[in-house]
C-alpha cells in the first residue's frame, strides 16, 4: 500500500454548532473551536472535521447550504475562520470541512434563479422534471419522508430532493454545475484545508428516466435508495472531481457512502480510489429497522462484534477505512453498543480500546471522549431534528404510542449526539451563557471535562492514553499497517484481535462484554501489557508471565504486546 499522511492520524468530528459557543447565542462558533485547540491536542488529534459552517437556514442543520463561500453567520466571519486555520496549522494540526455537494439550500442563489426562470440556465443546475398523468415524475420517497419531489410552482414541474425539499438536488450531468462545484473545492483547498468529509455522495448519480418501484410502505411510495441502487456511472463522476480537485493537493477525502454496489469498493477506496477512505459503517446498520426506527432492534453483541471482524477483513484487502463509535446522524455509541450493565465508565473504556485499535484511521466524535449519552426527552417539541419528527409520526402512522413513538427517539434519533458538549458541572454544562439552541443532556452534572480532567481514572484520560499508544513509535508501525486478525471467536463475550506488522511484532486488544469474567489463553509469551483499562497492567502482567493466560472481568479490556512471530 502506498503510505499516506494522514495514515497513522488520529481525527476527531467536531458539531460546531453544540461545541462551545463564546458569545452567548446559545450557538456554538468558531471562537469556541479555536479556543479549545489545546483541549485536541491533548487529547492526541491531528485532523479536526467542522460539521458544515457555511451560510445556511439550518432546516437541515447546515446540512442545506446557502453559499458555500461564506461562514454562517451564528458561526463567525471568514477572518475568524482563516484563524482556525493558522492556529490549527501552529499545532500541527489539519482541518477538514464538510463538502455538500448533493444537494444545497433552496436559499441558494442558483435555485432562487432557477425558481424565477425555470426554462433559463440555473433551471439546468436542477432536476425540474415534467410531472406524469398530473403527478409527480416518479413515486420516491425522500429520506426525511415523504415524495421526494416537489412542484414548481408555476409550472408542470418538479423539482427532486432526495433529501427534505428545502435541499434541491443538484443535476451532476451538467458540465456547468460541476466546473462550478469544482471550483468551489479548489477555493477551499487553496486556502490551506486539509481536504474534506464528502456529504452522502453516492447520490449525486440519478437515472434521468426516474423510474418507478414497487411501493415498499403504506404511503404508497418506494425508497428514493432503490433507484441510488439500480443506477449505474456514479464513479465517473467521482474520478472526474477527484481529478480536478483533492488529487492535485493530495487532500484526505472521507466519504460518507451507503448503498454502494460491493464490488465498487475498489474504485472507491483502493489504490487511487475516488476517496481516500469511507466510513465503515457496517455495526450502525445493523441497528436498522426495515422501515423506520420503530421497528429498528437493539445490537446483540455476537452479530456486532461479528460484523465489524467481517468488514475489517474485506476492508484490509482493499483500502484504508474510518472507523468510528458514532457520528452527528447517530445515537451514542455508548448506549447503542454498550449492554446495560456496561454502560459505565470501564464499559466506555472498554468500547473506546476495542474499537481504536482496528484496522483504519480512527475518528472521535465530540463528548464520546467523556463517555456523552443518549438524552432522553419527554416530549417530541423537545427534538430538533428534521428526521426525528419524521420517524416520531411515521412510528404513530404504524401503530406505535407517543410513548413508544418517544421510546424510538431516545434510542435512535440524531439529536441524541448533537446536545451540547459538556465541559463542566455549571449551568448549561459551560456550553453556553445564553440559551442553547437544544437543551443539553441533564447528566453533564456528572459527565463532563472538567471533572474528567481532574480525574486520573476518567475517560477522558484514558482515551489521551489511547492517541498516545497509539502514536507511541515502537508499536505505530503495527498499528498503522498491521494486519487485523480476530482471535477468540468463539466466544459469546470476548471482542479480542491481533494486529500483526509485516516484521512480525504482534498485538493484542482484547474487551470481555460480558458478565462474567473469561480467561483467554495467550498464543505466544506476553512481553508487555501495553494498556489496562482498569489500571490493572501490573496485574495482568504477572499472570500473563507465571500463568500464560490474561483473566478479564466483566467491563474490562487490555492491549498487550506478544513475541513476535516469524
Ligand atoms: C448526510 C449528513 C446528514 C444530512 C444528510 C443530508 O447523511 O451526515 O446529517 O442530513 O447527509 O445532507
Amino acid at each position: 500500500m502506498k503510505r499516506k499522511w494522514w495514515h497513522d492520524k488520529v481525527a476527531y468530528q467536531i458539531y460546531p454548532k453544540s461545541f462551545l459557543d463564546t458569545n452567548g447565542d446559545g450557538i456554538g462558533d468558531l471562537r469556541g473551536i479555536i479556543s479549545k485547540l489545546d483541549y485536541l491536542k491533548e487529547l492526541g488529534v491531528d485532523i479536526i472535521w467542522l460539521s458544515p459552517i457555511y451560510k445556511s437556514p439550518f432546516v437541515d442543520q447546515g446540512y442545506d447550504i446557502a453559499d458555500y463561500y461564506q461562514i454562517g453567520e451564528e458561526f463567525g466571519t471568514m477572518e475568524e475562520f482563516d484563524e482556525l486555520l493558522a492556529e490549527a496549522k501552529k499545532r500541527g494540526m489539519y482541518i477538514l470541512m464538510d463538502l455538500v455537494v448533493n444537494h444545497c439550500s433552496d436559499q441558494h442563489e442558483w435555485f432562487r434563479q432557477a425558481l424565477k426562470d425555470p426554462e433559463g440556465e440555473y433551471a439546468q443546475y436542477f432536476h425540474f422534471v415534467k410531472g406524469k398523468n398530473g403527478e409527480a415524475p416518479s413515486n420516491y420517497r425522500s429520506y426525511f419522508g415523504g415524495s421526494a419531489w416537489e412542484k414548481v410552482p408555476g409550472t408542470d414541474k418538479y423539482y427532486l430532493h432526495m433529501f427534505a425539499k428545502e435541499q434541491p438536488d443538484f443535476k451532476w450531468e451538467n458540465p456547468r454545475l460541476r466546473k462550478e462545484i469544482y471550483q468551489m473545492i479548489n477555493w477551499w483547498l487553496d486556502k490551506g484545508l486539509a481536504g474534506f468529509r464528502v456529504d452522502a455522495i453516492i447520490n449525486i448519480k440519478k437515472d434521468l428516466d426516474f423510474p418507478s418501484f414497487p411501493a415498499d410502505g403504506p404511503d404508497g411510495l418506494a425508497s428514493c435508495v432503490k433507484m441510488v441502487e439500480e443506477v449505474q456511472g456514479v464513479g465517473d463522476y467521482l474520478e472526474d472531481m477527484k481529478r480536478e480537485t483533492f488529487q492535485k493537493y493530495d487532500a484526505f477525502t472521507v466519504a460518507e457512502v451507503f448503498n454502494m454496489k460491493e464490488d465498487e469498493l475498489a474504485e472507491f477506496i483502493g489504490e487511487d480510489g475516488h476517496f481516500s477512505t469511507m466510513f465503515d459503517f457496517s455495526a450502525h446498520e445493523l441497528a436498522q429497522g426495515e422501515s423506520g426506527w420503530h421497528n429498528s432492534r437493539p445490537v446483540e453483541f455476537r452479530e456486532w462484534r461479528d460484523t465489524i471482524f467481517a468488514s475489517q477483513k474485506k476492508l484490509q484487502e482493499v483500502g484504508f477505512p474510518a472507523n468510528i463509535i458514532e457520528n452527528h446522524d447517530e445515537p451514542r455509541g455508548a448506549s447503542r453498543f454498550l449492554p446495560e450493565y456496561a454502560q459505565n465508565e470501564a464499559g466506555k473504556k472498554m468500547l473506546g480500546t476495542t474499537s481504536f485499535f482496528l484496522y483504519g484511521i480512527p475518528f472521535i466524535y465530540q463528548g464520546q471522549e467523556i463517555g456523552m449519552t443518549n438524552c432522553r426527552r419527554s416530549d417530541i417539541s423537545e427534538y430538533d431534528d428534521i428526521s426525528t419528527i419524521d420517524q416520531y409520526h411515521e412510528a404513530l402512522r404504524a401503530g406505535c404510542t407517543q410513548e413508544e413513538a418517544l421510546a424510538c427517539c431516545y434510542a435512535n434519533s440524531r439529536d441524541n449526539a448533537r446536545t451540547p458538549m459538556q465541559w463542566e458541572a455549571g449551568e448549561n454544562a459551560g456550553f453556553t451563557k445564553g440559551t442553547p439552541w437544544l437543551s443539553v443532556n441533564p447528566n453533564y452534572t456528572k459527565i463532563n471535562v472538567a471533572d474528567q480532567e481532574e480525574r486520573a481514572d476518567s475517560v477522558l484520560e484514558f482515551y489521551k492514553k489511547l492517541t498516545a499508544l497509539k502514536k507511541c513509535p515502537e508499536y505505530k508501525e503495527t498499528f498503522t499497517y498491521g494486519t487485523f486478525a480476530p482471535v477468540y471467536e468463539a466466544s459469546d463475550s470476548v471482542f479480542a484481535y491481533y494486529r500483526i506488522s509485516e516484521e512480525g511484532q504482534k498485538i493484542l486488544v482484547a474487551g470481555n462484554y460480558g458478565t462474567e469474567a473469561c480467561t483467554l489463553k495467550l498464543e505466544g509469551a506476553c512481553r508487555k501489557v501495553l494498556l489496562s483499562n482498569l489500571g490493572r497492567e501490573a496485574a495482568l502482567q504477572e499472570e500473563a508471565e507465571t500463568e500464560g493466560k490474561i483473566t478479564l472481568g466483566s467491563c474490562e479490556s487490555a492491549v498487550l504486546l506478544l513475541e513476535s512471530v516469524d
